[in-house]
């Protein structure tokens, strides 16, 4: 017998991954189906994903990319005529100024902000993440052996951080600040004059640089979109990262794309280049189509994400103790929910908190949701709207009543 048989069993798995957590809302997500196919009647609020299809001129692209036999490895940061598109789209969306060189094509804004983050962040070095912020962040930097500093906005100023806030944070060893605008959980939007006065923060630091994540670009209520790259004295430190998933309803294409500074983008490219290579040929050849026919599908789209956004800002105004900001962008709302923390049940447990108070509404109100602990925001909950307008009425009326029993 070997020695080593004699040996307590020890996990094989690294320290890495046994520090990281599952995707809360991939969890939630799974938890539905799982409820859906054992046959009840979920209606699952809990993903961030457009209930559109992706629109039929791209889908034709795709079509006509395989016909063309476009099947082979594609060059890592992306297709030429494809980091080109993205060009011109800075230009005329953004009024920035990019060279292809700038610009790394890849599978998702997630592997884009992954991509940054571990281009970046040394062991050690701080990244202030503003809070509430998009559940893998977090992950990212510890992946990175950086250190999350989250810095919560207030309820009162939409969660939004302001200059102020970040000043006092910023030490010798930030490296980074990490931020989406729309906001994935919040629905904020950052103004020009606040972006301003947060890029003249930055300006003051130049050991910081900024990962600004624009995915809900497009889904926006109050119109502007801003860029904190547009500052021209930050420029150079700010990474972009947008991508096709949520403006044209391409999730599972997976195509996402950061803009940068020369070096970063290589260093960028670098990284994906021992990871995953270039993302699908068929999917690039889509994304270009996409970003050809302009952003006509998107607002069309945008126009029924802002319907429902009323409609079930109208039904959750009437329910006690759910303090609710409007979101100004994205396809969420995010209530503050703790007057219903020390609540009892009907089944005689307590809710303590936002995730008990999410499993409750999943089993009692059969509508699924993410608790904000994932997001940084334990008071809160997150509901996606980007349901159909029925489900969503019969969603919240079931949520309503749920509440009513606590
Ligand atoms: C804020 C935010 N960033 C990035 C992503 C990832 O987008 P993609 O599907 O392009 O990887 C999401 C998706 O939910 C998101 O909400």
């Amino acid at each position: 017998m070997s020695s080593s048989a004699t040996l307590a069993p020890v996990s094989p798995l690294s320290d890495r991954i046994q520090a990281m957590n599952e995707s809360a809302t991939i969890a939630m997500a799974k938890k539905s189906r799982e409820l859906l196919a054992k046959g009840f009647d979920v209606i699952n609020l809990s993903f961030g994903e457009p209930d559109f299809q992706t629109p039929q001129y791209i889908k034709d692209a795709a079509k006509q990319a395989l016909d063309d036999g476009y099947t082979f490895y594609t060059p890592v940061p992306g297709i030429p005529e494809l980091r080109q598109a993205i060009c011109d789209k800075f230009k005329r969306d953004n009024d920035l100024d990019f060279l292809p060189n700038q610009i790394v094509v890849s599978t998702g804004a997630k592997q884009s902000l992954a991509n940054a983050v571990l281009s970046l962040v040394n062991p050690g070095e701080e990244v202030i993440v503003f809070s509430p912020y998009w559940v893998s962040y977090e992950e990212m930097v510890k992946l990175a052996e950086g250190i999350a500093v989250p810095l919560s906005g207030t309820l009162e100023n939409d969660y939004k951080v302001t200059a102020a806030q970040l000043e006092a944070a910023i030490t010798e060893r930030t490296k980074l600040l990490m931020f989406s605008s729309p906001c994935n959980p919040t629905g904020s939007v950052f103004s020009r004059a606040e972006l301003g006065a947060i890029a003249e923060v930055l300006a003051r630091h130049p050991h910081v640089y900024a990962l600004a994540d624009e995915i809900y670009e497009y889904i926006n209520f109050v119109g502007e979109h801003v860029s904190l790259a547009q500052f021209p004295a930050v420029t150079d430190r700010v990474i972009t990262v947008n991508g096709f998933s949520k403006g044209y309803a391409m999730t599972g294409w997976r195509l996402g794309y950061l803009a940068a500074r020369p070096d970063i983008a290589a260093a960028c490219e670098k990284m994906q280049s021992q990871v995953t290579s270039g993302t699908c040929s068929i999917t690039q050849r889509a994304g270009l189509a996409a970003l050809q026919g302009g952003r006509a599908s998107a607002d069309e789209m945008v126009a029924a994400y802002r319907r429902r956004r009323d409609l079930v800002l109208d039904i959750v105004r009437d329910i006690p103790g759910f303090k609710t900001p409007t979101p100004s962008g994205a396809f969420y709302i995010f209530p503050e929910v703790s007057a219903y923390f020390g609540r009892t049940a009907p089944d005689g447990s307590t809710i303590t908190n936002s995730m008990d108070l999410a499993m409750y509404l999943l089993n009692d109100a059969l509508v699924s949701a993410v608790s904000g602990d994932a997001f940084g925001a334990p008071d809160c909950i997150r509901f996606s709207t980007a349901a159909a307008d029925d489900k969503l009425v019969e969603a919240f009326r079931r949520v309503k009543e749920s509440l009513a029993k606590l």
